[in-house]
Order: C-alpha cells, then sequence, then structure tokens
C-alpha cells in the first residue's frame, strides 16, 4: 500500500529546464522525509506538484490517500503547507493572520480566535500578535507562516525550507514544534539545504540533484554508502610513516591511504572505539609517537558531496562566508523585507 504521500515519475518541465525528471517518492505515514538538495535541484517544484500548485508534466502522485490530479480539492483538504517564501497578509497582524486561516478552514469564530491565542504562544508571537506582520522580521514572519500551515492539523504536512532565515535558537524551537507534530501521528515532507536538520528530523533522506532523486535512506544508510568509519592517524615523525601504515593496514578493511606532507594516515575500518584503542595500543608498542587519532565518521555533508560532487550550500550556524552565493542572496532578501 501507498503511503501518506506518494509519488510516481513525476516530470515537470519549464521550457528546456526539467525541474523533475522522473522523481519516485513514497512516505510511509507518520514519518518525516526530508528532500535535500541544492538550488535548482527540484525540490520546491516536487513539493508545488504534490500540493496541487502545479500540474506535473507526466506521472502520478497520492496524496492522503487522494490522487492528486484527480481530486486536487479533495487533497487540498487533508494537506498543510508552508511555502519556501512566507504568504502573510502584511495589512494584517500576526493574530488577524491566523484567525483568517481558521475562518477559511470553517472553524467557528470563537475557535480561530483559541486557536490563534496558541500559536502565537506557540511561536513565540505573542507579544507581536497585534502588529500589522509588515512590521515583522524576517524570521518572525517565518514562523507566523509555519504558524499558519498549523491553524487546523492536517494529516499530511509539506514544508518547503521551514528554517532558512531563522537563527539558531529559533531553529531549534520550530524543531521541536515538528517532533511534536510528528509523534502526533502527521506525516511530513521537509525540504532543506541544512544537512543537520535532515539529520535530525527525517526518518528518511531523498537527495535531489537534477531533478532525480539520487539516493535515498535513513541517515546512517547513506553515512554508511559513503564508506563507513575510518581511524586517521597523523604521526610526528615522517620516519615513522611506514610502520604506521604497516600497523594501519593490519586493523583496516581497505586501503590506508598516506598523505606524506602532512604525515596524515587514513584507512576505513569497522569496529568503533574499541577498534581505535586497539591501534593505539599497537602504535605505542611499535614507539609510534603520534600528534593526533581520531574516528572519524562520515557526516551528510560527505555524503551529499560525494552524491553530488559539490558541498552543501548553507550551514546553520555559519557566517555564510563560504555558503552558496544565491542560498545567501535570498536569505537576506527575506530577512531585510519590509
Ligand atoms: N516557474 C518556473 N519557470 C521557469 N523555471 C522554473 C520555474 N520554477 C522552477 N524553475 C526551474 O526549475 C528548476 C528547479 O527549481 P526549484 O525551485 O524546484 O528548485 P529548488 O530545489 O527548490 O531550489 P532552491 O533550493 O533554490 O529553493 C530550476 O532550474 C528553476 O530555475
Ligand atoms: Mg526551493
Amino acid at each position: 500500500m501507498p503511503g501518506a504521500i506518494y509519488a510516481e515519475g513525476l516530470v515537470k518541465t519549464f521550457g528546456d529546464v526539467r525541474a523533475l525528471d522522473g522523481v519516485d517518492l513514497d512516505v510511509p505515514e507518520g514519518t518525516v522525509l526530508g528532500l535535500l538538495g541544492p538550488n535548482g535541484a527540484g525540490k520546491t517544484t516536487a513539493v508545488r506538484c504534490l500540493t496541487t500548485l502545479l500540474r506535473p508534466d507526466s506521472g502520478r502522485a497520492v496524496v492522503a490517500g487522494v490522487d492528486v490530479l484527480g481530486h486536487p480539492d479533495a487533497v487540498r483538504r487533508s494537506i498543510g503547507l508552508s511555502g519556501q517564501f512566507a504568504a502573510v497578509d502584511e495589512y494584517l497582524t500576526g493574530r488577524e493572520n491566523l484567525q483568517m486561516v481558521g475562518q477559511l478552514y470553517q472553524m467557528r469564530a470563537k475557535q480561530a480566535k483559541a486557536r490563534a491565542v496558541e500559536l502565537l504562544e506557540q511561536f513565540h508571537l505573542t507579544d507581536a500578535a497585534d502588529r500589522p506582520t509588515k512590521t515583522y522580521s524576517g524570521g518572525m514572519r517565518r514562523r507566523l507562516d509555519l504558524a499558519a500551515a498549523l491553524v487546523v492539523s492536517p494529516p499530511v504536512m509539506f514544508m518547503d525550507e521551514p528554517t532558512t532565515g531563522l537563527d539558531p535558537r529559533n531553529r531549534q524551537q520550530l524543531w521541536e514544534v515538528i517532533k511534536q507534530l510528528v509523534s502526533g501521528g502527521t506525516t511530513l515532507l521537509l525540504t532543506t539545504q541544512y544537512l543537520e536538520e535532515a539529520d535530525h528530523l527525517a526518518h528518511d533522506i531523498a537527495v535531489v540533484d537534477h531533478g532525480k532523486v539520487i539516493a535515498q535512506g535513513t541517515s546512517d544508510e547513506l553515512k554508511a554508502r559513503t564508506g563507513g568509519e575510518r581511524v586517521e592517524v597523523v604521526v610526528h615523525e615522517r620516519e615513522h610513516i611506514s610502520t604506521a601504515a604497516e600497523v594501519l593496514g593490519g586493523f583496516g578493511k581497505g586501503d590506508t591511504t598516506v598523505e606524506e606532507h602532512t604525515r596524515r594516515l587514513t584507512v576505513p575500518v569497522t569496529g568503533g572505539a574499541k577498534l581505535l584503542a586497539e591501534v593505539i595500543r599497537e602504535l605505542d608498542s611499535r614507539g609510534i609517537e603520534i600528534d593526533d587519532i581520531a574516528l572519524r565518521r562520515p557526516t551528510l555533508d560527505d555524503v551529499f558531496l560525494s552524491l553530488t560532487g559539490h558541498v552543501a550550500e548553507e550551514k546553520p550556524e555559519g557566517n555564510g562566508e563560504q555558503g552558496n552565493k544565491q542560498g545567501n542572496k535570498k536569505n537576506t532578501r527575506k530577512e531585510t523585507a519590509k
């Protein structure tokens, strides 16, 4: 049986650009799928197709048990969407924005008011509740937009880069809200450029590049595909490199690589910390002095790099200096929008 979000062979072209080039997805009910990919990979296009905002050229999608192309209205009633760019009415206050959404969903006025109060509290917007949203900062708009997506608790939620533009504290808070939501049974598809976010929230991760899902699995599975763990040793003396290589070779599950100028040796291993202790004892018994030794596990960054050939665009807490230009520009625009 297909999951709460299911897609088969989705294709969407814009002129010459194949934004989606045959995307298949299957998200079991009550789980979170993280769609991970660089700028222009097709993440937003996938979300828009699945949420009935865009009609794919071909392919099939079923959301909350309903055929997306056949019954878009029914799909819309079962889903919540928070888009990549916050969609709030500038001239209404935060409270009014939330109440309006409630009323659009046919809530009684009293119920809509009460729900707005709850959400304002949950998203730390109570103090700003009665100001027009055009006075909100980018992060506040983002939070209001997410709150709006949660006015009614839909069984299936889509969040397109929910925490882009949030500071680390607000990002953490939002992660907590998302976890609560999912523990209540909601199925969620979220797109993100923050590997840490996918690692933290997603049961399954689909890496998208050039409109295709190029890898899918749990964070651990994807990391294992990137070569698993390895021991890295920096020896103190250049003359010790060959003996150290011999020692590491005895423990390794593959070839030892040696970087002469940094005196760094790396070998793939299995066995974790216990093995690391044995390696240290053996090096010591051979009289090899070491400057540094570490057990390295691949990060999602390594996975991303090895799959797409480029590093992830942005870092959650980085200063953005080395981040992707486009990504940063996007942030700046959002944060300064007035
Ligand atoms: N309405 C459109 N008209 C023309 N091209 C489009 C349109 N929407 C998307 N595209 C193109 O389709 C491709 C995928 O875009 P999409 O917005 O889905 O990427 P994304 O993964 O969401 O990127 P980002 O991380 O920057 O949000 C890009 O090449 C983009 O330029
Ligand atoms: Mg996008």
